[in-house]
């Protein structure tokens, strides 16, 4: 099926690149809005959204318009000088998330690491817990990327098996528990813990109403540090700009990466008030590219459309109406549905092992892409910029497909 020119591409980055994804057979040239276009000018409605990166939409004009503009003047001047939009760039951000300062990065698990080596020093200068014995408590089924310290905390084995030895001073609790949450809280030694307010490469595992809430509570209890991953869920993914939001919890220490750029290059974000932020001085973290002034304008820029454009609200409204037009479907296939505004997933019934990476095949032919996370689940994540047609349009082709497995 698949054609000459496509198969080039795909021989091409078989033999050159490492064989470290397994993606779909198709080959992407453009990206506008919800759509995405294969190098045959095929247009696909894009369900993954970049894992959430491209919110905003592919090629949003006025993100690439402040990307373009700023490439033309300054682009990175590391942070051994001062850059003209890094202290603009703190100020909005820390205003638009309340929080007193903001550690500019660039990966989402660069994040992830920075807000673990800010609760550690926190644990050690604050709560004052003895040298090297802090401990980071994180969720079973968490991911937060593929570092050596984040797969030290995965109980996935294809993420950590084979790269041993691992980071130690960190413990799992089950998630979605607070009573064995409170267990490993009320440790003296326990500096944070680390939670994906929704977890999204688990299979977008929606905790009960309530969870969050009461993690804050026992955090503040055991004065244990709250970090939130909102890496994938955040920035209206969830239909609010946090999916803290849903339970108007404030965590300690936040998160963000992905769509903070709309797509456009890696930029990453940890926020936190004084208390915590200044325990790490000059000279003791950083990152060459972190705070560069192309990626304060894009960020900028990034923020900026997702509130004027109303799109926490719009993934609410639509992310409602999708769950109940494919519960409408009544396919005998699908055995859940969940999530929350537009960061969706169903998981498939079906004796076939493959059953998902089938249907992914299909909603490929039919002109829809989207990828299965954990053998029998699949993400539905349009762009929020999708509108009421669009995703009526996408379920639609989402119903057809299931029919493969009749
Ligand atoms: C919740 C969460 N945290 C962290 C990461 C890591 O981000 P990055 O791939 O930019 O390092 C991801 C990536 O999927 C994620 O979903």
């Amino acid at each position: 099926m698949l054609s000459d020119k496509t198969r080039s591409f795909l021989a091409l980055e078989e033999q050159y690149g490492a064989h470290n994804y397994h993606p779909l057979p198709v080959v992407l040239e453009k990206g506008e809005g919800v759509f995405l276009f294969d190098v045959e000018g095929k247009k696909y409605f894009d369900f993954l959204s970049g894992y959430s990166a491209v919110n905003q939409g592919h090629c949003h004009p006025r993100i690439v318009a402040a990307l373009t503009e700023q490439a033309k003047k300054l682009t990175l001047t590391s942070r051994a000088f001062h850059n003209n939009l890094l202290g603009e760039y703190g100020q909005f951000i820390t205003r638009y998330f309340g929080y007193d300062k903001v550690l500019p990065m660039n990966t989402g698990v660069e994040g992830g690491e920075t807000a673990i080596k800010l609760a550690r020093r926190w644990a050690y200068t604050q709560k004052g817990i003895a040298e090297n014995q802090a401990r980071i408590v994180f969720a079973e089924g968490n991911f937060w990327g593929r570092t050596l310290a984040a797969i030290s905390s995965s109980t996935d084995p294809s993420s950590y098996e084979g790269f041993g030895p691992f980071m130690p001073g960190f413990d799992l609790v089950p998630y979605n528990d607070t009573a064995a949450l409170e267990k490993a809280l009320s440790d003296k030694n326990t500096a944070a813990f680390m939670v994906e307010p929704i977890q999204g490469e688990a299979g977008v595992v929606v905790p009960d109403e309530g969870y969050l809430r009461t993690v804050r509570e026992l955090c503040t209890r055991y004065q244990v540090l709250f970090i939130a991953d909102e890496i994938q869920t955040g920035l209206a993914r969830t239909g609010k700009m946090l999916a803290c939001d849903h339970e108007q919890v404030r965590p300690d220490i936040l998160i963000l990466g992905k769509a903070l750029s709309g797509g456009l290059l890696p930029v990453s974000a940890v926020l936190a008030d004084d208390a915590v932020m200044l325990n790490i001085k000059p000279g003791e973290h950083g990152s060459t590219y972190g705070g560069n002034p192309l990626a304060c304008a894009v960020a900028m820029a990034a923020l900026t459309v997702l509130k004027e454009e109303h799109m926490a609200a719009n993934a609410a409204v639509l992310g409602e109406v999708f769950r109940k037009e494919l519960a409408s479907i009544g396919s005998p296939h699908i055995e859940t549905i969940r999530g929350k505004g537009l960061l969706n997933a169903i998981i498939i019934r079906h004796p076939k092992e493959d059953a998902a990476m089938d249907i992914c095949m299909e909603l490929m032919q039919n002109g829809l892409l989207a990828k299965p996370t954990h053998g029998d689940k699949i993400r539905f994540a349009p762009p929020l910029v999708i509108n009421r047609e669009q995703l009526l349009e996408s379920v639609a082709i989402i119903s057809r497909s299931l029919r493969i497995l009749d």
